[in-house]
């Protein structure tokens, strides 16, 4: 089939032939197609007086800077991990001849979609009703879904059924596609649906486009094999994969070489890491191993399972200058019944004897977790066990969810749902009890010199920066742009609760 885009003609059938079977070659290659299509139609688009219009003379100038042909926008909803497959989206895009813009008013829009809950989801379709109008006025535009809501069946369908403007489907084990994808509706014109029930492939070295330059997130690996009986992520982002460690080094000490010196390991269970690799490697000793690498400064990970936290964990993170002092331990509940029904796979007393081992041992770490209120079955006694743990804890920040029946999950058939009202009013008075003990703990460095991570210019004052200290506190203090990537001290004068004013220590 030969196609023809103003003077630019080429043979699809022919292109489709002589692309590489290997990854991630195959999708370089893709790129390079879809790049030559965008410039075609850029091209044509010029000489007849739409691209200026579509684009304005400050919106061609910048593609131009950019040697790109077409705008982006990706919305990305949830987690992390999310944020680290959008950057690698972003990195393919870029990679594909476009340029990255900040509204959905854009040639290629890209929702990253979360499920986690069921507001999540929500969020999407309002958005989606949004870009739909966007599209009314230039037709030409594409819209993408992809991530953990694509990997429900009933939600697919309903975005076929219901919302036939979409261009482009697929799910979180092929985003390494997305050129590919790309190309095919740009050549086909019909909608794509690409998405894959599981994969134990890994795809290496693609290009990704960061978001900052100094600190970065690693995927060292994929999927969740604990099946909690509220979660969904087990189902959308398949059985736990880890990535070889050599791989992961060798990710680290280019990012080290190109100015980054923090690093965030990423998977659901990190805890886990290793152990279905043929040659088996504990979390601890990856970590022993990218503390070795010269210009990494800082080590963060997350998240942890209470129930694979390791003593050889605690270990190493009593005796690493880099790893940060800071534990995300999600607890959901601290209702031993509860857990158990949640199959978390320990009891109250196990979490809070873990929750001492790791304080005796980094007495300045801070702790942070997940809490989940309103589990089928939950009672007031339950509830008080949950707060009788935050009471123990002390956690410097807690994220409290309203539990969202997830349908598949075997907490959605149980019986004893609770009532909204009474749920509603546990996750006040939750909320209340986080918040109060997080602002007493958060200030307890107060008049102290810390190490602060210059992060950003700070959006409300002027002339101030804000930066994050080891143990994930941000700090306030007069500086300006030339500060951001580096490490300093940083005085801390006031504790305002959640974060620090504070002054360069020189
Ligand atoms: N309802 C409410 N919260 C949930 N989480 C996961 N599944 C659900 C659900 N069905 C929360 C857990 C998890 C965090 C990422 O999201 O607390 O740690
Ligand atoms: Fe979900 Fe539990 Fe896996 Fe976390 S550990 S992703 S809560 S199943």
């Amino acid at each position: 089939m030969t196609i023809k885009i103003g003077d630019f003609e080429f043979d699809r059938d022919r292109i489709l032939e002589s692309a590489p079977a290997a990854e991630p070659q195959r999708q370089l290659y893709f790129c390079a197609r879809v790049r030559e299509i965008l410039k075609a139609r850029f091209e044509r688009d010029l000489s007849s007086g739409e691209a200026l219009l579509r684009y304005g003379k400050e919106g061609l100038q910048a593609l131009e800077e950019e040697g790109a042909y077409a705008t982006f926008h990706i919305e990305t909803y949830g987690c992390q991990m999310n944020a680290k497959d959008s950057e690698k989206l972003s990195g393919l895009l870029i990679q594909s001849g476009f340029r990255e813009t900040e509204t959905e008013d854009a040639d290629f829009v890209l929702y990253n979609t979360c499920t986690v809950r069921e507001n999540a989801n929500q969020k999407v379709y309002g958005h989606l009703g949004y870009v739909h109008s966007l599209k009314k006025k230039h037709p030409s535009m594409l819209v993408g879904i992809c991530g953990c809501m694509m990997q429900e069946p009933e939600e697919v369908e309903k975005i076929r059924k219901s919302y036939r403007f979409v261009d482009i489907i697929f799910g979180t084990h092929n985003i390494f596609k997305l050129a590919e994808l790309l190309f095919d509706r740009l050549t086909t014109g019909r909608m794509e649906v690409d998405v894959w029930e599981g994969t134990s492939e890994i795809v290496e070295d693609l290009p990704a486009e960061r978001k900052y330059s100094f600190k970065s997130g690693i995927n060292i690996m994929f999927g969740c094999n604990n099946f909690c009986s509220y979660c969904i992520v087990p189902y959308v982002r398949g059985r736990e994969r880890s990535r070889e460690p050599e791989d992961i080094l060798a990710e680290i000490r280019k990012l080290a070489s190109e100015g980054v010196v923090e690093v965030m390991l990423l998977g659901q269970n990190v805890n886990s890491y290793g152990k279905t690799l043929s040659m088996p490697i504990s979390f601890a000793k990856l970590l022993r191993r990218v503390e070795e690498i010269d210009g990494i400064e800082r080590i963060r990970f997350m998240t942890s399972h209470p129930k694979d936290l390791s003593d050889e964990l605690i270990q190493v993170m009593k005796d690493s200058k880099k790893i940060c002092r800071h534990l995300h331990l999600p607890v959901q509940s601290g209702s031993t019944e509860i857990l158990k029904k949640m199959n978390r796979r320990y009891t109250k007393e196990q979490y809070l004897a873990l929750v001492d081992r790791i304080k005796t041992a980094i007495p300045d770490i801070s702790l942070t977790t997940d809490i989940i209120v309103g589990f089928p079955g939950e009672t007031e006694e339950d509830f008080q066990d949950t707060l009788d743990v935050v009471r123990k804890v002390r956690y410097d920040s807690a994220f409290t969810f309203i539990y969202s029946k997830r349908s598949g999950t075997p907490a959605a058939a149980m019986e004893n749902q609770v009532p909204e009202e009474i749920v509603k009013d546990r996750f006040d008075r939750l909320l209340r009890e986080v918040q109060q003990i997080a602002a007493e703990v958060c200030g307890r460095d107060v008049h102290t010199v810390q190490k602060v991570l210059v992060e950003e210019k700070n959006s409300h004052m002027d002339g101030y920066v804000t930066g994050r200290m080891s143990n994930n506190t941000l700090v306030h203090f007069p500086g300006d742009e030339s500060l951001i990537g580096s490490i300093i001290d940083v005085y801390l004068e006031e504790s305002k609760g959640f974060y620090y004013m504070g002054r360069q220590e020189v």
